[in-house]
């Protein structure tokens, strides 16, 4: 695992956008896995700069959803798929032909996660996956405790989560439905990359977990000390309890250009 410290969250942005560019330059069609939340917007926004000055070209580029609440309707304004299509696919100009997502209002909700599961294999599997990561160490949805080889599945979210999402639905908690539609940990390693990005001091104690705790359900980021090409960017304030912090800013500065993250 390697771990990014970068000054700030625009910074992380870029940095990961001009990952995804170079990954689209090399892949044109590469299937890049998506997150919801705020933290990942800088990236978002990074990435649709580059488009719109022309360093990049996202017009074979396809977008796979992470998550998804269960029985919000598919157009209302916060359910995971409107999210997706207003903060991504738009600024990126990717149409909806290149998306693919759980089916959140699906009567069978098992079959759904089955079948999504099912789709991300077919589509050749997810190249670079974007996670955020909960203040109690989840990604995705896959809540403390989810199974390390867990598939995509309906989780139920925990109190906490429910109430840092409120924000997203006029701070009533009551609104933030209690199941969701997660990728599955064990889904989420089949990328071929993940790149978790954190930022604020909200986020240190998650990310010391993750990066420097044992392997354990409990905080399911710490998954991906299992990964091959597994990336943590991190801001200042979110590598606070890093108590190998020196080590990562050693590392990243005297590693050859070409490796990339
Ligand atoms: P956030 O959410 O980026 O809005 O903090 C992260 C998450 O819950 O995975």
């Amino acid at each position: 695992m390697e771990v990014v410290i970068v000054p700030d969250a625009k910074a992380g942005g870029e940095l990961i956008a001009g990952t995804m560019a170079q990954l689209l330059r090399r892949r044109p069609d590469a299937l890049l896995g998506v997150a919801t939340g705020s933290t990942p917007l800088p990236v978002y926004q990074a990435l649709a700069d580059q488009v719109r000055s022309g360093a990049v070209d996202t017009s074979r580029a396809r977008i796979a959803q992470l998550d998804e609440y269960v029985g919000l309707p598919v157009d209302h304004p916060e359910s995971y798929r409107s999210v997706v299509r207003r903060e991504v696919l738009e600024p990126l100009g990717i149409g909806m032909d290149a998306f693919l997502g759980p089916d959140g209002s699906a009567e069978d909700v098992q079959a759904a996660c089955e079948a999504y599961d099912k789709a991300l294999g077919d589509a050749g599997g997810i190249d670079l996956q974007l996670l955020g990561i909960g203040t109690d160490g989840h990604i995705g949805f896959n809540e403390p405790c989810s199974s390390l080889v867990s598939r995509t599945r309906i989780k139920t979210l925990t109190e906490q989560t429910r109430m840092d999402n409120a924000r997203f639905f006029e701070g009533d908690v009551d609104q933030v439905p209690h199941h969701v539609i997660t990728q599955g940990i064990g889904t989420i390693l089949e990328a071929r990359h993940l790149v978790l990005f954190a930022t604020g001091e909200g986020k240190a104690e998650a990310i010391a977990a993750t990066v420097e705790g044992p392997l354990a359900a409990v905080c399911p980021a710490s998954a991906l000390q299992l990964h091959p090409h597994a990336t943590v960017v991190v801001d200042e304030a979110a590598a606070g309890k890093l108590k190998f912090a020196d080590y990562f800013r050693y590392a990243h500065v005297n590693k050859p250009d070409w490796q990339g993250i």
